[in-house]
């Protein structure tokens, strides 16, 4: 049964998309893993970050309104398979009225959730109802933050969804951790970030990624070549500072599993 993982901040440009991308690729990569990625942001980035056409396809705008099966609307790329996303989708808000709205992807992946070892979900810049159908669907949720100081305001009302989809419809719903994109370790305000990350993290009953993914042009050149990051620059430092999140997301999600913890991957 898949381990799922949704990558939010209501934040915009603080590194979702690239981190999702980047994990997707990796886990299969360098651990062998079925993925499949689910675009959940109308903007659309990630299926084209992964070289598709995302205008002429089945998106999860269909399978969530059910016009689809989800089985139809899975393309499969070189790294991991992906449901695709558009502009479309910003309608949800307004268009999924139904009593289970919040639930609507927990039941779309019912069907596939034993083909893939990870499910990634990308999520918008946003606390909407896209947001909380991912959260509703997770095991674990992973925080990219960046390292500027507007990148941490807004931390309190992320941690008050999180609580509010514990209380209703995801009791063990886990915040795997804080991962800080863009880092430039040279600077003072990234480590004095650093510190206010760790705080917020403890806040939040979790821990920052014991590896920061350090800034380098290759991160935003590689989706214009269709290529994850580890291809198109694999010796750059995000690739190098990816591998090994990939790494810590594989044992940080495996322990939780051999726990039995509260987030081990299975339907309760
Ligand atoms: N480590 C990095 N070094 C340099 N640039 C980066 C790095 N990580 C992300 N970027 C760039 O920052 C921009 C925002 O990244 P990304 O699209 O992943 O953020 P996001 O949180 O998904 O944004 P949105 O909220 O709009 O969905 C992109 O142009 C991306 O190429
Ligand atoms: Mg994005």
């Amino acid at each position: 049964m898949a381990t799922i993982i949704a990558l939010t901040n209501q934040k915009g440009g603080v590194g979702k998309t690239t981190t999702s991308s980047a994990l997707a690729a990796g886990l299969f990569s360098f651990h062998d893993k079925k993925v499949l990625a689910i675009d959940l942001d109308p903007q659309g980035s990630l299926g084209f970050s992964l070289g598709l056409d995302i205008e002429n396809c089945k998106t999860i705008y269909d399978v969530l309104t059910g016009q689809v099966p989800i089985r139809e609307a899975i393309q499969e790329t070189d790294y991991c398979d992906i449901i695709t996303s558009n502009i479309l989708l910003s309608g949800a808000e307004l268009e999924f009225t139904s009593s289970d709205r919040d639930l609507l992807l927990k039941k779309a992946l019912i069907p596939v959730k034993s083909n893939y070892d990870y499910i990634i979900i990308d999520t918008p810049p946003a606390l909407n109802i896209l947001t909380v159908n991912a959260y509703a669907a997770s095991n674990h949720l992973i925080i990219p933050m960046a390292p500027e100081i507007l990148s941490l305001l807004g931390v309190s009302q992320l941690k008050e969804t999180i609580d509010s989809v514990r209380q209703s419809v995801n009791p063990n719903l886990n915040v795997l951790g804080i991962i800080l994109t863009k880092f430039n370790p040279r600077t003072l305000l990234a480590r004095e970030v650093k510190e206010m990350a760790e705080n917020i993290a403890s806040q939040m009953g979790t821990r920052v990624f014991a590896n920061q993914i350090r800034t380098s042009v290759t991160v935003a050149e590689a989706p214009a070549h269709g290529l994850s990051v580890f291809d198109h620059a694999p010796h750059a430092n995000p690739s190098l500072d990816y591998q090994e999140f990939v790494q810590e997301v594989v044992t940080r999600t495996s322990s939780t599993i051999t726990q039995g913890g509260a987030s081990n991957g299975q339907e309760k």
